[in-house]
């Protein structure tokens, strides 16, 4: 992860209808809160660009210093409806002044509507349920937890493996750890991933063989057999990319998994609520999970992930016994409904799809200007991502990558640190609200930003 300088630099100044840069870069007086930070967290914690967020509004990000950036974070492509939307903030105030903050598993009326509406966007509604908890790794988690326990009830302990892909990113709790697949990720994990299994995730540019013939030898050459998986796991895109499965791939993956009874997951918590200009991504490759591991943009604000699953898979766990303390906190509950209302009035998936269309050909033309250091160019609706490699090599360049960042920060255009298997991936998330001359004037920003890196060489 990127270590990023807290020497303040001074910066040219900005000032348009959607940036403002009027200090120098990290803020002077925002040092002591990373001071404080660092007597009280992890180090773990640090790694993104030195802002101090104080407010956020649609798609700009302030500081308390007047510093304004446009975000193409979404934080970590959770704002999919806008940063502090005014509708969610009003359904919180509305619940904070009944007021109803904790139930546990107590019924609440909101968690009534909410999984229905969850439901009601499942491959086949009635066939579907809604487990409703806080954070996406529990989500993913427990899709492993089911996958697995409807395997061993149905078919006895032999069905016992679980497979992922290489590059695969799930969360950081220790089932989806184990099912993850950066190796740098789990070494803590090292004698306990027995049966655990990744095969190769065909991107077509980190692995150039996307055939599903590689997938049936990989499993051959672990000695692993159809009747020994109880499921298979995939991000709709890997985050590390954005890297997709071709179409084809994905219908004989999902072919496979209902000839043998493996239970199929769709990890969407990165890519679902429209991000890809479908509600859920897996809708590109016209497939039907079993599970859906839902968060993030789910609310765009708070806490919140699910499981939306088979019926018959949901409910193996007896009354009582597949519960979470916060599972349908009332707070988050509110925000995603109406969160979910505003992806719908305001057609913000669609827009995505549409924006996305000449925003995705100007991010590659923007890459191709550079082709043996900008190596890939993925994207798809509005997320995208930009992968630095050593001149001429797939070798991943990290230090690139963050020299852009760093650069688009400095000129009022926020990003998080890069991602991807080396931290090589400049990745591209707006809110999917953004207005268009905000998002043209960012793409502008970009540009230069990659320019001014390439020509300082
Ligand atoms: C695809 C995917 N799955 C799961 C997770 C874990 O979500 P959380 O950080 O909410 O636990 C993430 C988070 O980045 C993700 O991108």
């Amino acid at each position: 992860m990127a270590e990023y300088s807290l020497i303040p630099v001074a910066v040219p100044p900005v000032k348009t209808k959607n940036r403002t840069i009027c200090t120098a870069l990290p803020v002077p007086e925002s040092l002591e809160i990373f001071k404080n930070l660092d007597g009280s967290e992890p180090r773990s914690m640090r790694g993104q660009p030195p802002i101090v967020w104080d407010h956020a509004e649609g798609s700009t990000v302030a500081d308390r210093w007047g510093n304004r950036w446009i975000d193409w974070s979404s934080g970590v492509l959770i704002t999919n409806i806008g940063h502090g939307h005014p509708k969610i903030v009003a359904a919180l105030r509305a619940v904070l002044d009944k007021p109803l903050l904790a139930t546990y598993v107590f019924v609440h009326e909101d968690r009534a509507k909410l999984t229905k509406m969850l439901a009601d966007l499942a491959p086949r509604p009635n066939d579907y349920r809604v487990f409703l908890l806080s954070s996406g790794t529990e989500a993913t988690e427990n899709c492993i937890k089911l996958a697995k326990t409807y395997a061993l009830e149905k078919y006895g302990p032999e069905r016992k493996y679980f497979i992922s892909f290489d590059n695969a990113f799930h969360g950081r709790t220790m089932g989806s750890q184990l099912a993850g697949g950066n190796p740098r990720l789990k070494k803590w994990l090292a004698g306990e991933n027995a049966f655990f299994a990744q095969v190769p995730f065909p991107d077509g540019y980190k692995n150039q063989d996307t055939s599903f013939d590689l997938f049936l030898k990989t499993l051959k050459e672990k000695g692993i057999k159809p009747n020994q998986i109880a499921g298979v796991m995939s991000e709709s895109y890997q985050g590390v990319g954005p890297d997709f499965m071709p179409k084809d791939y994905a219908k004989k993956l999902e072919a496979f998994c209902r000839e043998n009874d493996i239970v199929l997951i769709m990890d969407e918590v990165q890519a679902g609520f429209g991000r890809t200009g479908k509600m859920f991504c897996f809708e590109h490759y016209g497939i039907q999970p079993d599970l859906i591991a839902c968060g993030k943009g789910i609310s765009s604000s708070l806490a919140l992930s699910a499981v939306i699953g088979r019926k018959d898979i949901m409910d193996i766990y007896a009354p009582g016994s597949m519960t979470s303390t916060h599972s349908a906190s009332p707070l988050a509950a509110a925000a995603a409904i109406v969160n979910l209302q505003g992806l719908q009035e305001e057609k913000l998936v669609e827009r995505a799809a549409k924006l996305g269309v000449w925003f995705n050909q100007e991010l590659e033309r923007i890459q191709k200007k550079y082709p043996s250091v900008l190596g890939c160019f993925q994207g798809l609706g509005l997320v995208a991502g930009i992968q630095a490699v050593k001149a001429g090599t797939r070798t991943p360049d990290p230090d690139l990558a963050v020299r852009i960042n760093v650069k688009c920060f400095h000129k009022g255009l926020l990003m998080f640190a890069p991602v991807g298997v080396a931290g090589e991936c400049v990745k591209i998330a707006p809110p999917l609200s953004i207005p268009e001359d905000a998002l043209r004037e960012s793409l502008k920003v970009f540009e230069e930003a990659v320019d001014e890196v390439m020509a300082e060489g």
